[in-house]
């Protein structure tokens, strides 16, 4: 999503309003989010030239920024706090860092209702598009356990729910049953099958919902975008180093969180893949993700939450492929596509992962087993 007009020059008015040390030197795009424009900010120093990161809020998306803002400075205020206490620990490597203004605001509101926002640039770390195998994998599950574990005591209140009923998958199946009914486009006749296979795995859309409502999963923090684009993997020794992308953190099911890094992390192929031949489920990365995953949440995870965390993969990859199914129903009104029905080749990838972790259902209860 391009800035209109000269984006550094923006970044030159913007950037000042921060309190980032040093005169602004230059920026340029940066990374490879979806979301928000990013941007790689230089200022100088006394000489020496400070990079920092400068995002433009995707207020399109995030319709209360305030409370988003709200969210990601109680978060990352407890975890400078907690690993302030950790004496190996890098604090502003380890968490995101939010810059207030000079006003001493979180964000910065321009003439044209933008919202801006900016970090200290995490150094020597990078984020990947694509899990390299097995190592990263393990990495970056633990990097989100740590996450979790190091969130277990932010001081109530809960964290706003900035984007309500999120994953709540009843909801998301009863929106598709709702456009199945309506089919305005008069493309129900072309995915018949793809319907079919939606509406006879229903009923396990209630699962986790009806687990919390009867106070077997407790509410935690939760990250709500487990990509692995969004761990920044140390440079030199492939640790996990930090968690970033906190627009969407809310309370939750830490299985919302396992469940997506399932469903993005185990495919051999894009999301959208148009061949379903060459879409499959690797088994050996999700071990590496409950390894990973178990050795940082192990320790505080209750029963309940190590025994869904199989089938969590499951729902997650269900409910999004719902959600595709949905669009490419009403029109493909909220994803964005590039050709035509691209949002069905999107919902048949994420069915096509079902029915493979369905197939492996028994092997991957034996590797929760043998790791918890
Ligand atoms: N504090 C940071 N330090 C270094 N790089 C960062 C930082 N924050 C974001 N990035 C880079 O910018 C990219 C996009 O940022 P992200 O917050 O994930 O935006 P989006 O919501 O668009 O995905 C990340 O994948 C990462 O490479
Ligand atoms: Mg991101």
């Amino acid at each position: 999503m391009a800035i209109p007009g000269n984006a550094c020059h923006r970044l030159a008015d913007v950037v000042p309003r921060f309190c980032v040390e040093g005169a602004f030197v230059d920026a340029r795009p940066y990374g490879s989010g979806h979301i928000n424009d990013t941007y790689l900010v230089r200022t100088d120093r006394a000489g020496r030239l400070v990079p920092w990161i400068t995002q433009r809020i995707n207020h399109g998306i995030f319709q209360d920024v305030p409370g988003l803002m709200e969210n990601i400075c109680r978060v990352t205020e407890h975890l400078r706090a907690g690993l302030a206490a950790v004496p190996a620990a890098d604090p502003d490597r380890e968490t995101l860092t939010v810059i207030p203004t000079r006003d001493g605001m979180p964000y910065h509101r321009d003439d044209n209702g933008d919202f801006w926002r900016t970090y200290i640039f995490i150094a020597g770390a990078t984020t990947h598009d694509q899990v390299a195998g097995p190592a990263m994998a393990y990495e970056a599950a633990k990097a989100f356990g740590s996450f979790q574990s190091r969130l277990r005591d932010l001081p109530d209140p809960p964290l706003r729910e900035t984007i309500p009923r999120f994953h709540h998958t009843p909801s998301r199946f009863a929106r598709l049953e709702h456009a199945i009914r309506a089919d305005a486009r008069n493309r129900a006749a072309s995915c018949a099958d793809d319907i079919a296979f939606a509406l006879s795995r229903g009923a396990m859309a209630e699962t986790l919902v009806a687990a919390i409502d009867a106070g077997d999963l407790p509410l935690r923090v939760t990250h709500n975008d487990t990509k692995i684009n969004n761990v920044m993997i140390d440079d030199r020794d492939g640790h996990g180093v930090c968690v970033i992308d906190l627009d969407t953190v809310m309370p939750g099911t830490v299985l919302y969180d396992f469940g997506d890094q399932v469903r993005t992390a185990t495919a051999t192929a894009a999301e959208d893949e148009g061949d379903l031949g060459r879409v499959s489920f690797r088994l050996d990365l999700f071990e590496a993700l409950v390894h990973g995953y178990l050795d940082a949440a192990r320790e505080f995870l209750v029963d309940a939450e190590i025994g869904f965390l199989a089938f969590s993969g499951r729902l997650i990859t269900f409910e999004i492929g719902v959600r595709f199914l949905t669009d490419y129903l009403d029109g493909d009104a909220y994803f964005k596509t590039h050709r035509p029905g691209h949002n069905l080749d999107r919902a048949r990838t994420q069915f096509e992962m079902v029915r493979q972790m369905e197939e492996n259902a028994e092997r991957m209860e034996q590797v929760v087993a043998r790791h918890r």
